[in-house]
């Protein structure tokens, strides 16, 4: 088991009681709208790391089919027990189990969009360096249909880091496995946890929304589905 899954599985009961209900991500919000409304019930989403679960909530009543991936245990049975409160249809929601710093249990090529919010940078990268950041992108590109998309609300525990340092950083850890579409600075008013004895505020601007979508590195070209994504990724317009 990888550092962060065991950290992470165990209960952080700080940390829900404040973020649990938060609305939905930037990055989430972004995700829904690169997706016409009448093709969504037929794509699949990952949250992965989903927590207690607001963004996948939220890609649930926006139509999507969602697979949530956490390492913990306790997360997945809140998210089931808040979407049979929802009244999500079964079958449109898949809890599983993982440990993104070593597998992703979801077969190749498999998932239209992944969403990864608070997980990589300031969980993945600090618990499990760079091999186990590098190993998690693989299989974000493994599960990835060609021309899926990868989203992701980034940021790391480097101290100083610029939102320019933040932009090149990310693009740098992708390079290779997906081309980059927007990364952009965000601003952030949560509280987030990265350990219980570590309730840590994510400082104005410390972080960044990054939107790339998985070429295909094999032939060096970049060969895409037609993806029934809108032209613009303009997250200020409803969904
Ligand atoms: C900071 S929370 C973010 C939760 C959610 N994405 C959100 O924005 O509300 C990070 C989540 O990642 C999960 N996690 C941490 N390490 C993990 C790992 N190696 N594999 C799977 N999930 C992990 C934690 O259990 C936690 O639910």
């Amino acid at each position: 088991m990888s550092k962060s899954a065991e950290i992470y599985r165990k209960n952080l009961p700080f940390y829900y009681p404040i973020v649990g209900d938060i609305p939905p991500s930037r990055a989430a919000r972004f995700l829904a709208k690169a997706f016409r409304k009448e093709d969504r019930s037929r794509l699949t989403v990952v949250d992965a790391g989903c927590g207690e679960g607001r963004d996948t909530l939220f890609l649930l009543r926006e139509g999507f089919h969602v697979i949530a991936l956490d390492a913990s245990e306790r997360n997945l049975k809140v998210l089931s027990q808040k979407s049979i409160e929802a009244n999500i249809a079964s079958g449109m929601l898949e809890c599983r189990i993982a440990d993104l710093a070593k597998k992703i249990p979801i077969g190749d090529s498999e998932v239209d969009a992944l969403l990864d919010v608070w997980v990589l940078g300031p969980i993945i990268l600090r618990y499990d360096g760079k091999a186990g950041a590098i190993r998690y992108l693989k299989e974000v590109y493994r599960v990835l249909k060609l021309g899926g998309l990868f989203v992701s609300e980034f940021e790391t525990l480097i101290p100083n880091l610029s939102s320019e340092e933040l932009k090149k950083y990310f693009a740098n850890l992708v390079k290779g496995f997906f081309s980059i579409i927007t990364l952009e600075s965000i601003e952030t008013d949560y509280v987030h946890y990265l350990a219980i004895q570590n309730l840590h505020r994510i400082e104005e601007n410390s972080a960044i929304l990054a939107i790339t979508q998985k070429e295909d590195i094999r032939r060096g070209v970049k060969k895409y589905p037609k993806l029934s994504k809108t032209p613009s990724f303009d997250p200020s317009r409803g969904s």
